[in-house]
């Protein structure tokens, strides 16, 4: 399926829809008629065979406690092993109403008030939140950026578990907001350097399977034929893939006994849910027969980042876009073009675009911003449209009060 009859088929309006994304501009950016490009989730109705499954089990309307079925287990890991070559067993699985939840839980299940806990930033911002919001001790390993190509300083990340004795590392892969998918090797020398010094490593794959031709996500449980798995934990869910979250259900992987039987006394102190009986089907359903609605949705994400990519670096050569390999995020260092401390009021009050500020991912991002392309062309298309247009014009006033 290609991009147009992707969109034909699925674009739909969520304005006043209760959507966060559309609906709480007024209260997150102050303003409520922005372009809605931010908060990750997309403006296209879920694979049919979801919403028929849904329906099926709405018609039953019984909506009592329930309880995780085989045939559950079996599309999910059969997706794993197909898609990514990871042989998941059932006994490994764990649920979460969110990949958030998921990452709070593990920082208290793993580590101690005051623990160090290392993060590559810039990263996705609940990772700061779920270290800082549980008292323990947020340790920053920047990227290295050339020109918009991100990669890892493993020297200072290895420093940097040295000197703060870090016990535990949340990973991003593939990484939101610079777009990276990271290769084995890369994957290699930091899961062995964590290995090397005790630190455990949660790997958040929720981007598992919004891969750009050219790249494969590999997951860092299957990296050297599964050396580092017996100090990992994987999560990764049904919701950025097929645009459910939400339905609040993800998955866990825990292939070690012992983290296992951690995370579980953990865990009941906390959390007496069961699982989301809606979030369960869907997700059985995406994971059974929702490759061709995803084969379309990454054909509009490489679209829409065509689109930016050929319009500005004809007419405005000078914002750096950082190459998408994964996620549906693309990311933009504005710097060169306007005065950081600027970039608010040029993306949000004169371009009318509510994106995520760079600041919101670590401090060093000030003048970048992430613009969600997994949308319909016609609103990447406006976005760049105001970017361009206002260019010129703010980029003199900036210059003039200086
Ligand atoms: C890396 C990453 N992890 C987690 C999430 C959110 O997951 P959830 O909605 O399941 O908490 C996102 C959403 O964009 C994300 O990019």
């Amino acid at each position: 399926m290609d991009a147009k009859e992707f969109c034909e088929r699925y674009a739909v309006e969520r304005k006043g829809t209760n959507s966060l994304k559309w609906d709480a501009l007024k209260d997150r950016f102050g303003d409520p008629d922005l372009l809605a490009a931010w908060v990750a989730d997309m403006e296209f109705k879920a694979p049919e065979a979801v919403l028929d499954a849904l329906q099926q089990r709405i018609a039953h309307g019984v909506f009592g406690y329930s309880y995780v079925p085989d045939s559950f287990y079996e599309a999910f890991i059969k997706w794993e092993k197909e898609h990514h070559g990871y042989t998941v067993e059932k006994e490994w699985i764990r649920f979460s109403t969110g990949v958030v939840t998921a990452l709070y839980w593990f920082v208290n299940a793993f580590t101690k008030i005051g623990d160090a806990v290392i993060l590559l930033t810039p990263v996705y911002y609940p990772f700061h939140n779920a270290v800082k919001d549980n008292g323990r001790k947020l340790v920053t390993c920047e990227l290295v950026n050339e020109n918009g190509n991100y990669h890892i300083d493993f020297d200072a990340f290895e420093k940097s578990i040295i000197d703060n004795d870090v016990k535990l590392f949340i990973q991003c892969s593939p990484h939101n907001p610079v777009g990276r998918v990271w290769t084995e090797k890369e994957l290699k020398t930091i899961l062995s350097i964590c290995k090397k010094h005790d630190v455990l490593v949660v790997s958040d794959e929720i981007h598992q399977d919004l891969v750009m031709e050219g790249h494969q996500h590999i997951p860092s449980a299957i990296v050297g034929g599964g050396a580092f798995a017996h100090n990992l934990i994987t999560v990764t869910a049904p919701s950025k893939t097929f645009n459910l979250a939400g339905l609040l259900t993800s998955q866990i992987i825990i292939e070690n006994d012992q983290l296992r039987t951690q995370f579980d006394n953990y865990v009941k102190t906390v959390n007496q849910t069961e699982v989301n009986i809606l979030g369960l089907t869907a997700a059985e359903a995406a994971y059974r027969h929702g490759q061709q609605w995803l084969d379309g949705l990454l054909s509009v994400i490489e679209h829409n980042y065509n689109h930016v990519k050929r319009h500005l670096n004809e007419q405005a050569p000078n914002i750096l876009i950082s190459p998408l390999e994964g996620t549906y995020l693309i990311w933009l260092d504005l710097r060169n073009v306007i005065d950081a401390n600027q970039t608010k009021e040029f993306i949000q009050d004169r371009c009318r675009i509510a994106v995520d500020f760079g600041e919101w991912f670590g401090e060093e991002s000030k003048g970048f911003i992430r613009l969600n392309m997994a949308t319909e062309p016609r609103f990447v298309e406006l976005a760049v449209e105001n970017i361009l247009s206002n260019l010129e014009d703010f980029a003199v006033v900036g210059k003039s009060s200086e």
